[in-house]
């Protein structure tokens, strides 16, 4: 009885085993986002997929900020006329450089290093945040 019982156990812990993964997939946290080329001076591009803004200053180079407000997680957007941040869901207002101006968002956006790679490419980690004074220049 006691070897049948063990036999079970055993088959039963493969099965849960198998059953949960021990590896748990998400997007990548850094990844290519074209060449330098492919931004335009001006107005940040907005990266919907990856939900980040890529500026491009032609004096200060290149910066990536975050779009995912620090309140619950809604994309903010950017607006050209003040030049801040504005998330559709509660409100908050973020500056510039990503300060909150108006609540209830209680952090200020990220900002993400951004690199180029031997091939040209710009990268984007989102592991790494960085102070929104942080430029690449190309
Ligand atoms: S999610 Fe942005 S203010 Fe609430």
């Amino acid at each position: 009885m006691a070897a049948l019982c063990s036999a079970v156990g055993v088959s039963l812990g493969a099965v849960v085993r198998f059953l949960v993964p021990s590896v748990f997939y998400g997007p990548p946290q850094s990844f290519k986002i074209g060449n330098p080329g492919d931004f335009p001076y001006g107005p940040p591009t907005f990266l919907a997929d990856e939900k980040i803004f890529v500026f491009r200053d032609r004096e200060r180079g290149f910066a990536v900020a975050s779009a995912v407000c620090t309140h619950l997680g809604c994309t903010v957007a950017y607006f050209q006329n003040d030049r801040d941040f504005h998330c559709p869901c509660h409100g908050s207002v973020f500056s510039p450089t990503g300060a909150v101006l108006h609540g209830p968002a209680p952090r200020p956006l990220n900002w993400f290093e951004i690199t180029l790679t031997r091939d040209g490419q710009l990268r984007v980690d989102k592991d790494k945040t960085v102070p929104p004074t942080y430029r690449l220049m190309v």
